[in-house]
């Protein structure tokens, strides 16, 4: 059997199938989803009729029927299975609707229209580890709660961990978080060059195109007038970098904007970050309540002592939110930052060990073992 182009194999009978799987005989077809498979860097089987497609069909993660081989695979009487995709040929061709639906496909798509959809399905089916990365979302209960602070010594800990660890700014009145790490000078795209992402992004490709702080990426605001983030851009790089990392930090704005509801909603778990304090704990009520509808796992993050004795769990409690734990005051955290020495460094800080700690925990439940 010859390839029938890099990353394009026939379908073995004697390999279990783990690529995507395109039934088609048609070879400006055939052309056309190779050049996606090669833009969503996806090797895959192609199998030119219904006969050699049987052997794949139970086994692969995505198959790919092309409009003319969508009667030949009827007649072979091919299983109804998930992740069958009718991809037509001719718009026109008011049948393949009703083909489509004999043989079980979940849709029917055309090219070039359903390009981006098809580049995204192919990653998805070839690369479910991405999806297992930890999302960590920082939002702070008020202004100046200690949200960036959390979310640096996060990404930090994780760093530690040997995790691929990626930190996201995704307040755009942050002033950038690149500032907190010491890394203005940083070379790499921020969000000024990268606020209009569509479609896939390669994760290797993100990776060494954002700056980078002792191993941790950064994808930071600068101090440049840039427009607002789009929903599709962030969603766009988020799921690359979940691809491309074990680790990704969200350091969230308190009013959050249609980005960072994206960011929310792919978040493993949101951390509020709430000084004990009367006022505060109000404020990270209604910061709490814009959150919760878009993640499912939020928690509240303690900030002791405050200037009465407000427990903790009451804090934690009269914000609606299980408490995740308590931060005692970092030592020299506000002179650190001034000087761009990043929150978290110092390991034996209540900020690393509280981290170190949660991400354990994180790690742990996420894997059934402990990490
Ligand atoms: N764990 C901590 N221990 C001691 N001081 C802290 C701690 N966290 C934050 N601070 C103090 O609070 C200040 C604000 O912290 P940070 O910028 O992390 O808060 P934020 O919630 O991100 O604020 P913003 O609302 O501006 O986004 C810091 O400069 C520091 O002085
Ligand atoms: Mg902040």
């Amino acid at each position: 059997m010859t390839p029938a182009s890099p990353g394009a194999t026939l379908a073995d009978p004697n390999e279990p199938p783990r690529r995507p799987l395109l039934v088609t005989d048609d070879a400006g077809l055939l052309d056309d989803l190779l050049r996606v498979a090669a833009a969503a860097d996806v090797a895959v089987d192609v199998a030119p009729d219904a006969h050699l497609a049987r052997r794949a069909w139970g086994r692969a993660p995505l198959i790919l029927v092309g409009a003319d081989q969508a009667q030949a695979c009827l007649r072979a009487e091919l299983p109804r299975r998930d992740g069958v995709v009718l991809v037509g040929i001719d718009l026109d061709d008011a049948e393949v609707w009703e083909r489509a639906m004999r043989i079980g496909a979940d849709r029917v798509i055309f090219l070039p229209d359903a390009e981006v959809w098809l580049v995204d399905a192919l990653a998805d089916a070839t690369d479910p580890v991405g999806h297992r990365s930890i999302v960590i979302a920082v939002a702070g209960g008020r202004g100046g709660a200690g949200a960036t602070s959390l979310a640096v010594a996060m990404a930090i800990s994780g760093r530690r961990r040997n995790l691929r660890t990626v930190l996201i700014d995704a307040d755009p009145l942050g002033g950038g978080i690149d500032l907190a790490l010491g890394a203005e000078e940083a070379s790499g795209l921020r969000w000024g060059d990268l606020s209009s992402t569509r479609g896939r992004v390669p994760p290797r490709a993100l990776s060494e195109a954002l700056p980078q702080v002792d191993g941790v990426s950064l994808l930071s605001w600068d101090r440049c007038d840039a427009p607002p983030v789009e929903p599709e851009a962030m969603s766009a790089l988020l799921s690359s970098v979940r691809r491309g990392s074990d680790l990704v930090v969200v350091d969230l704005p308190r009013g959050p904007d249609e980005a960072a509801r994206i960011a929310m909603s792919q978040s493993t778990v949101a951390l509020v970050v709430v000084p004990a304090e009367v006022r505060a704990t109000a404020a990270a009520l209604r910061v709490a309540a814009l959150i919760v509808p878009h993640c499912a796992d939020v928690r509240a993050v303690v900030r002791q002592p405050g200037p009465a004795t407000l427990a903790a769990t009451t804090v934690a409690d009269a914000v609606g939110l299980p408490l995740a734990g308590v931060i005692r005051p970092e030592p020299g955290l506000s002179e650190s930052l001034e000087r761009g020495e990043p929150p978290g460094t110092r390991r034996r800080g209540p900020l690393a060990r509280f981290c170190a700690r949660f991400l354990a925990e994180l790690t742990m439940s996420a894997d059934g073992v402990a990490a």
